[in-house]
């Protein structure tokens, strides 16, 4: 019984501000967002002063934002076995490795088709209820002590499909085969725990000296996961996307501005200190998100609740220090929390150093007029805040327009 209780805990809030939310007029955000003037300033004017512009950037959501972002240190694998080969009734080899990485372990599952015709381009996946859970919950794939523990069979892992979409921990493998990509899932709680008290000790030893956060760290985790897949001929190296979904789509889209070798961002849901405006009156605000998350940004980010304005820094540059590479943003009418309209808005906002690299970035005219052949591209769909058969459509179309022209 007591479980029962705190899962409609959990859960009937988020269903609540759906249902709230749908219909309602947004609110608009604090006036920041003028077409006519665009929110990349003066450092977009040629691609030389945005490249000269793009240290002090990072530095500045660094500062503000999300803390320190680890040392680039070299990914150790201390095992890896072939779990098994067609699965999936012979569409793709299951294979575990045992990595280390800052003194710490954790494993990536890799499937990867079994009939390749040559390097595969890859889906790097971040879940949140980790590697086992996303595999079907198959016994022989190592779960993570820190993970939530969503076994599939469990009335739990039901219930959080019910409201979060039949994806929400299980990717469509077969069918994402089927398209010729290989996937690489890896768990980042390992390296720091998404909870408040270990999250925070994770990372005062992790950076003891340099205040931190989970999200710029699970980012580097997905740059630790392409140190494997590199060294691997299998993996087309100029064919590497990131994905994740809300808090692992916000550290997916960090994770290609630091690290060049990821080739496309999928953020679904990412809201805010990911897609979405800090900037923004609607949605998420910075006081909610680092008084639930205190593990997840650096303490900075906190100070500027209320004060926003104070903030040097936006996410529309985020999404612009991704530029060129081809972003995709996903959002759902009746997800307000994760506020889509300013996730429209921020990349719009972005065109600007698009343009400089001689792409179009986001040309559809509206939040509805999805094009997936655009570098830069916003999806939305009815419902709440999830993962839905429909999601991972609009995904494989992206990757589809980018990977396999
Ligand atoms: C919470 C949080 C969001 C986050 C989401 C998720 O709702 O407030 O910022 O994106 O969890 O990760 O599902």
């Amino acid at each position: 019984m007591r479980r029962v209780l705190i899962v409609l805990a959990i859960l009937l809030p988020l269903m609540l501000v759906g249902c709230v939310s749908m219909g309602l007029p947004k609110v608009s955000s604090r006036g920041i967002y003028d077409p006519a003037r665009p929110l990349i300033g003066p450092q977009a004017v040629s691609l030389e002063t945005w490249n000269g512009a793009r240290a002090g950037l990072v530095q500045a959501f660094e500062r503000e934002v999300y803390g320190a972002y680890p040392d680039a240190t070299q990914t150790e694998m201390l095992d890896h076995v072939v779990v098994e080969t067609g699965a999936f009734e012979g569409r793709g080899d299951i294979e575990e490795y045992r990595l280390a990485m800052a003194g710490r372990e954790t494993y990536l599952v890799t499937v990867t088709p079994t009939e390749a015709d040559g390097p595969v381009p890859t889906i790097i996946l971040q879940m949140f209820c980790g590697n086992r859970a996303a595999l079907g919950g198959r016994a022989d794939i190592t779960s993570s002590p820190n993970d939530p523990g969503c076994d599939p069979d469990s009335w739990f892992a039901g219930a959080i499909r019910m409201v979060f979409g039949r994806h929400i921990m299980e990717p469509p493998i077969a069918e994402i085969l089927d398209r010729g990509y290989a996937l690489a899932i890896i768990y980042p709680g390992d390296i720091v725990p998404d909870r408040s008290s270990s999250g925070l000790v994770a990372l005062e030893s992790m950076l003891p000296d340099t205040p931190s956060g989970a999200i710029t760290v699970w980012a580097w985790v997905y740059s630790r996961v392409i140190d494997v897949l590199d060294a691997d001929p299998r993996y087309d190296r100029e064919r590497t996307a990131v994905w994740g979904h809300s808090r692992n789509g916000k550290s997916a889209l960090l994770a290609a501005v630091y690290d060049p070798r990821v080739d496309l961002v999928i953020a679904h849901q990412a809201g805010t200190g990911g897609t979405t405006l800090s900037r923004s009156h609607a949605g998420e605000s910075i006081a909610q998100i680092t008084d639930s998350y205190p593990h997840w940004f650096s303490p900075a980010y906190a100070g500027f609740a209320g004060n926003e304005e104070a903030l040097s820094v936006d996410q529309h540059q985020l999404i612009a220090l991704a530029a060129p590479r081809p972003v995709l943003i996903g959002g759902a009418w009746r997800d307000q929390w994760s506020d889509p309209q300013d996730s429209f808005r921020a990349a719009r906002s972005a065109n600007p150093v698009y343009a400089l690299y001689g792409s179009e970035g986001l040309r559809q005219a509206d939040m509805s007029a999805y094009d997936p052949t655009a570098d830069l591209a916003l999806f939305m769909r009815g419902g709440l805040h999830g993962v839905q058969p429909s999601d991972w459509d609009n995904f494989l179309a992206f990757l589809d327009a980018h990977f396999q022209p």
